[in-house]
Formats: structure tokens, C-alpha cells, sequence
């Protein structure tokens, strides 16, 4: 079965198309099912990532890259769905015709938020634009909210706190988001293979690579988790 994740947050530089970028590289391992990595943000930074990858000779095997900004462009995308094992769209850090309407294609919603006021307030955006859609359409997308670019520092900060206690809150008057125990730590490793370097798990192990690839690992086994929870409900 195809999985299909988008990435919110109107916040500009939350961590999106990094985490979209980071799970299509964990899927693209798995020989077994091909990962289609979309890039629905006007600014198609995703797209400059898979064009610079693509002239250095480092693009990520098993993945396919497509730009797709028109709803028009996912519809076409959904007739291709069976031929992939995971379906990763990355959507803009404002208003979007797609972000709009991303919630139609997708089974998971990935939000990053990092330890500060603006990131916090768009995290809380998303979590009630993903129960608005759920409560209205009688669907159960589901919300995953990753705290991303922590710091020793920032860990120590009232606005990391913040975040835990606020999903916490939300989530005992009903909300079903739900704020991951893995994060994504400030590495610098994330921030290299910006320039056409592939993708995380395409670089030589080296102690700070090792430790960002455990990073993801934990994340990705803590989403399939989740996502066991949703095909166990199903069945
Ligand atoms: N965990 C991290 N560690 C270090 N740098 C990070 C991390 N997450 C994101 N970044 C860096 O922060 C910048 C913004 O991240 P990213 O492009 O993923 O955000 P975005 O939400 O997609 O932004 P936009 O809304 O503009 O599309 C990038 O330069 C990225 O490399
Ligand atoms: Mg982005």
C-alpha cells in the first residue's frame, strides 16, 4: 500500500522540505518499492536540490522527483500512486493553491517546529486546519509534529518546553495530533547536502553522518509505528 506524507507549516524555514527530504531518502532504501518525492512549493527549492544533485551525479537512486504545482498536476500524480511504495509532497511556507487542498492526498501530515514563538504559532495553525479537514470530511489524516533544529540550548528554553505541553493540551480537548518523541537535532550535515550533495543516507558514514542517520531511523520507526496503529484500526 502507497503511503502518502505532506509536509505543513506556514512558517518560512520550519524544516519542511528537510524532513521531506530525509524520509524519501529513508524509503529510497528499501529496494523493494520506489519513492516519489514532490515538490508543490512555488519556490521549488526541492526541485533547485534535485536539479544541482542531478548535475553533480549524486541523484538518490529509487527516488523519482517531480514538481507539482497545480491540484491538477496531484490528481495526475494519484493515477501513478500504485507504483510507489511512499509518496513524500512537499508543500510552501505560506499560501499555496496546493496547501490548500494537500489534505485530499495525503494520509500523514508532517509538521516541524522548532523552539520558537512564530514556529510554535504555525504548528498550532496546522493542527487545527488538519482537525477542521478531518471533522469536515469525515477522514482521519493524521498529524505528526517534529521538533527539529534542537540544541542543547534551545532544550533549556521555555518555548521548547512550550511545545510538549501545548500538543499535550490540545490533544486532551480532542485533538489527535500528535508531537513525536523523535526530533531532528541541529546538524550541519543537513544543511551541506543542501547544494546537489543527494540525500542523507547517500553520504560516507562518518561519526556526524551515523549519528544523523540514526536520528532519521528513529524517526521513520516511530511514524511507522504510529502508522501500524492506524492499519490495525482498519482491519
Ligand atoms: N535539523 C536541522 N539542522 C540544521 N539545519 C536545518 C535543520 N532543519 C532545517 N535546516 C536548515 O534550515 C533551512 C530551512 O529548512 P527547510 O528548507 O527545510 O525549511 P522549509 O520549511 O522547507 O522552508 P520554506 O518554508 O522556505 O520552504 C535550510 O537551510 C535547512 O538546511
Ligand atoms: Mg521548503
Amino acid at each position: 500500500m502507497t503511503i502518502i506524507f505532506g509536509t505543513m507549516s506556514s512558517k518560512g524555514g520550519a524544516g519542511k522540505s528537510t524532513i521531506a527530504k530525509l524520509i524519501a531518502g529513508e524509503y529510497a532504501l528499501n529496494d523493494d518499492s520506489r519513492v516519489l518525492l514532490v515538490d508543490s512549493d512555488p519556490s521549488q527549492n526541492v526541485q533547485a536540490w534535485w536539479m544541482q544533485c542531478g548535475e553533480k551525479g549524486q541523484q538518490p537512486e529509487n527516488i523519482d522527483f517531480v514538481s507539482a504545482l497545480q491540484t491538477k498536476a496531484l490528481d495526475d500524480l494519484m493515477l501513478r500512486k500504485a507504483d510507489y511504495g511512499a509518496i513524500i509532497i512537499d508543500t510552501a511556507g505560506r499560501d499555496s493553491v496546493i496547501l490548500k487542498n494537500i489534505l485530499d492526498y495525503v494520509d500523514v501530515v508532517l509538521t516541524p517546529v522548532q523552539a520558537a514563538k512564530r514556529e510554535i504559532d504555525a504548528m498550532s495553525k496546522a493542527i487545527e486546519i488538519v482537525d477542521a479537514y478531518n471533522e469536515s470530511h469525515s477522514k482521519a489524516v493524521k498529524h505528526f509534529i517534529i521538533r527539529t533544529r534542537v540544541t542543547a540550548i534551545n532544550q533549556r528554553s521555555n518555548e521548547y518546553r512550550f511545545i510538549r505541553q501545548y500538543v499535550e493540551e490540545i490533544n486532551k480537548h480532542g485533538y489527535r495530533s500528535r508531537l513525536l518523541d523523535a526530533e531532528l537535532v541541529e546538524r550541519n550535515i543537513y544543511r551541506e547536502i543542501e547544494n546537489g550533495y543527494g540525500t542523507v543516507q547517500m553520504q560516507q558514514l562518518t561519526d556526524p553522518v551515523k549519528k544523523a542517520r540514526i536520528e532519521v531511523m528513529r524517526l521513520m520507526a516511530e511514524i511507522e509505528r504510529h502508522l501500524a496503529v492506524r492499519t490495525l484500526e482498519a482491519a
